[in-house]
């Protein structure tokens, strides 16, 4: 794929991408000196640890330690790869890919689904349009108003309505150059079922446009505005349109739910409207199907926790435990939120006001307590067999209790509420478990034990070192001859400085925007801080000898030991020569530190 239009393009990209204003838009910035602070958009934080300093172009969190340049900000919080957030910003720029051989049918493909991109945002426009600046709409704005749905929610999400009319879309588009072919393509129009031509599958509704994660319309719902049926009609499944892999409302909710650590799942497209527009951003549907386990993958891509807050009726909560043995795999964490009053979350906001709600995302249950609640509701334990057949539905959930503190808990309240000795229960947990005495009962280990390296003063100066190279690869001569990359005293640091030095060899760029996704998420991410960091009041050419210093010493110290450890490995093998030579190594080392010392 590299050749060298793509790394002009790239480079084009990168010069023309100002980071600043990119991650403005979406983190709020302030300015201290030549860098700007804010709240990191990819961990929780209250205090600003992210950073940016655009001289440089690159971005660093002190938090999360994540960092790159322009192109890694966008891949990460648009959540797509690095090159398609190189294309991303290229169309921001408006400026044009290369060229590359396709074969025509690629090329034909290609064209037939942006083909079908546009139509779709044609058609968005088209029932926008027509409820908004049409009479036909007039009967559709009333039913959004009756709805509670307000005008700026409605230009949000570019609500629409399809007029009751056979032909109203088909005529407008054709007009407009759109072949037959392409219209039932996109399944907007049907065939007639006796007879030649065609007719617009959604007539009467208002329309509700469904887009990807990047917000491309892909397909629509419509809702009848009265008691009719089906209540929703969608789009059919076409190359774009996959309603298992869709969540409605993704492309508004994926940074709310960044934010916020966890996405709310909810089971109608009124809802998350609804939601939303309360002020609860992190929302999505998902979309009348069944919860699946690709939509599941795709929100733990953004946060590693989901709240399902599904209707309150029977169906609803059927549906909430399916969509929970789905995720259970997953690994993700999941609570429930209740809908205490009204059918679904739209109800309990028309009830109850946006307040309320927000209020509610704070009394989300854990899973277990849902569960527990669940089997006591539905099941009778007045009697002996009721108490047993409770019992037997909750041991898998207590088994996957998440500690013994926990545990206890819900055995206290299995005592108290299904009247069963407690010594009963637990021996009913260790048989269900097939585990020995307490085993239960042992804590699961710490999901996540992230282990970083010690940050020291070698490391600092190992990133100044770094930065100094990075603005003059000049320097890289010098600093090989001191310290050999190959040994480099950090691990990261001499994957980035031997990454620098193989592209001087081959006189490539150092800072070449495309190269530098090819060190690998840990070593970008140090690179970055590098760039970022402060690197102190001094001028940066005597710090930068400084350190080049402190590094050498530690790499000395390091060759030291090393020396000294063979000489003793050699002397217990009875090859005296070869360990006086190692001794004598190491002694020659100790005297270049000691010289380093006194000076
Ligand atoms: N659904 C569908 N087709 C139907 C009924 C429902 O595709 N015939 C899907 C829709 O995505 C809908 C979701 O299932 O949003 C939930 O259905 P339901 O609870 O019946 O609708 P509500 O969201 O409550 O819709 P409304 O408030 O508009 O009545
Ligand atoms: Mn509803």
């Amino acid at each position: 794929m590299r050749s060298e239009a793509m790394d002009e393009f790239v480079e084009r990209v990168r010069s023309e991408s100002d980071i600043l204003s990119v991650v403005a838009s979406y983190v709020p910035l302030k300015r201290k000196g030549n860098r700007y602070w804010g709240c990191c958009p990819f961990h929780q934080e209250k205090t600003p640890s992210f950073s940016v300093v655009p001289d440089q172009g690159f971005f660093y969190c002190f938090g999360c330690h994540a960092g790159g340049n322009v192109f890694k900000f966008l891949s990460l919080i648009e959540n797509v790869s690095y090159f398609e957030a190189i294309k991303l910003q290229a169309e921001k720029l408006n400026i044009s890919l290369p060229q590359q051989e396709k074969t025509g049918q690629e090329l034909a493909k290609e064209q037939r689904i942006a083909d079908l991109r546009k139509i779709q945002e044609m058609a968005r426009d088209f029932f926008h349009s027509c409820l908004t600046r049409t009479r036909y709409g007039i009967p559709a704005k009333a039913y959004f108003a009756s709805r509670d749905i307000r005008e700026d929610t409605i230009a949000a999400f570019q609500l629409g309505f399809a007029p009751d009319a056979y032909e109203k879309l088909h005529d407008a588009f054709v007009r407009r150059g759109i072949s037959e072919s392409l219209l039932l393509e996109s399944g907007l129009v049907l065939k007639k079922q006796s007879g030649s031509g065609v007719y617009d599958r959604f007539r009467n509704r208002v329309m509700i446009p469904i887009a990807d994660e990047r917000g491309h319309v892909v397909g629509f719902g419509g809702r009848v505005l009265d008691e009719g049926l089906p209540k929703y009609l969608n789009s059919p499944e076409t190359v774009l349109f996959n309603k298992r892999r869709l969540l409605f409302g993704l492309d508004r909710a994926h940074q709310a739910i960044r934010q916020e650590g966890y996405a709310i799942v909810v089971e109608g497209y009124m809802d998350a409207i609804s939601v939303y527009a309360a002020g609860v951003q992190n929302v999505v549907a998902s979309l009348g199907t069944a919860f699946t386990l690709e939509q599941c993958r795709k929100l733990l891509r953004y946060a590693p926790e989901i709240y399902f807050c599904y209707d309150s009726d029977d169906a609803g909560q059927k549906a909430t435990l399916r969509a929970l043995g789905i995720v259970r795999e997953t690994g993700a964490q999941v609570k429930v939120l209740i809908v205490p009053d009204g059918k679904d979350p739209d109800e309990f906001i028309r009830k109850h006001g946006a307040a309320a709600f927000q209020a509610l995302t704070k009394t989300a249950l854990p899973l277990a307590e849902y569960q527990i609640q669940y089997v006591l509701q539905h099941t009778d334990y007045s009697t002996l067999e009721g108490k047993s057949s409770a019992l037997s539905q909750v041991l898998p959930v207590l088994k996957e209790s998440v500690n013994a503190v926990e545990l206890n808990a819900y055995v206290a309240r299995l005592t108290r509420t299904l009247g069963i000795d407690e010594g009963i229960i637990q021996s009913e947990i260790r048989r269900y478990s097939g585990q020995p005495q307490n085993a239960v009962q042992t804590q699961r280990a710490p999901l996540r034990q992230a282990v970083r390296q010690v940050d020291n003063a070698v490391c600092r100066a190992g990133r100044i070192v770094i930065r100094q190279v990075w603005q003059d690869v000049g320097a890289l001569a010098h600093l090989t001859a001191m310290v050999p990359l190959e040994q480099f005293p950090n691990r990261l640091q001499g994957m980035i400085l031997r990454f620098f030095a193989e592209r001087l060899q081959r006189s490539e760029a150092v800072q070449d925007a495309l190269a530098i996704n090819e060190l690998g998420e840990e070593a970008a991410a140090e690179l970055s801080r590098a760039l970022v960091e402060d690197p102190g009041g001094q001028d940066l050419m005597t710090a930068y000898e400084d350190c080049v210093r402190v590094l050498r010493r530690e790499y000395l110290k390091q060759l030291y030991d090393e020396h000294r450890l063979r000489a003793d490995a050699m002397e217990r093998e009875g090859q005296d020569t070869a360990a006086l030579q190692e001794l004598a190594e190491s002694q020659r080392i100790q005297k270049e530190i000691k010289e380093m010392d006194d000076l």
